[in-house]
């Protein structure tokens, strides 16, 4: 089972996206678009009608690129899923959440649905779904999400209080023998938006997955390939895909690619730099980065 994570696509940077090519030559059966997916070309705030018609024009243009929509057509044409969510930068703009603001919320939700059509958990577009060894769930943490400034000490910070409930009902009754969470943002302290910044809601994640044997989270949004386990949370991100690095303004083609058998999981992250490579396999007998 091939599962390839990416995330930060943004097409005013790459265009047009030879990258793409790469994944589709390793013929994923689950492509996962992590957030950041389109950038919005601003970050204040505008009306639902504006905000509607400057997601859909971003997503519109990205779905046309050539490479980009070989792949989906590839994946989609194998019988595999492509499951997109999106994260700040495809919702209402860098670092922002929906709690305050959920008529813009519910725009940017349905221009998701429109591009990508995700199976659904009522009107959420969290999920979860099965591929083989894994169930995979896919989170929302931006809908619901406030800063963590007015949110440090709410256990149900970044999530909202019913899909807390849902997802920890998803862990409970899995049972393959693997978990893959999708993250948009970064469980372990590299961006000012990680999961660490919301004191209580990475206390109740790291009591609902640490060192439970065969979770793993993969997360976006930061700009680099990195491997993280401290917390006892086994955490891939992988990010800056069509996308400049944070520091140096460079191309990156950043991605990952997931190939679970029965005993463990092969972690590919490919870049094109070296910094961001990494090639290694974890074992379910011994569920911790090497
Ligand atoms: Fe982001």
């Amino acid at each position: 089972m091939k599962i390839a994570a990416v995330s930060c696509v943004k097409l005013d940077q790459v265009w047009p996206q030879t990258g793409w090519q790469k994944i589709t030559a390793q013929q994923p059966d689950v492509l996962l678009l992590l957030g950041d997916n389109i950038y919005l070309d601003h970050n204040y705030l505008t009306s639902p009608v504006t905000l509607a018609a400057e997601l859909a024009a971003q997503y519109t243009a990205q779905l046309s690129e050539a490479n980009f929509a070989a792949l989906l057509a590839d994946v989609r044409g194998r019988g595999g899923r492509v499951e997109a969510i999106y994260d700040d930068h495809d919702f209402l703009g860098d670092n922002r959440g929906g709690a305050d603001e959920p008529a813009l919320a519910a725009v940017a939700r349905a221009k998701l649905i429109a591009a990508f059509q995700p199976s659904q958990t009522g009107s959420d577009v969290y999920r979860t779904f099965t591929a083989g060894p894994v169930q995979v769930v896919v989170l929302d943490e931006r809908f619901y999400r406030s800063k963590p400034s007015v949110s440090q000490d709410d256990r149900d910070a970044v999530l909202g209080a019913a899909q807390w409930t849902w997802f920890e009902n998803v862990v409970a009754s899995s049972n393959t023998p693997f978990l893959l969470v999708a993250s948009s943002t970064t469980v372990h302290q590299w961006g000012n938006e990680s999961w660490e910044e919301y004191d209580y809601a990475f206390l109740r994640l790291q009591e609902l997955l640490a060192n439970r044997a065969g979770t793993l989270v993969v997360s976006g949004d930061v700009h680099r390939n990195a491997i993280y386990d401290d917390s006892g949370i086994v955490e891939i991100v992988t990010s800056a895909f069509a996308r400049y690095g944070m520091m140096f303004g460079k191309p990156r083609e950043n991605w990952c690619l997931f190939t679970f058998d029965a005993l463990g999981v092969h972690v590919q992250l490919n870049g094109l730099k070296l910094a961001n490579q990494f090639d290694f396999r974890i074992e379910l007998a011994n569920w911790q980065l090497p």
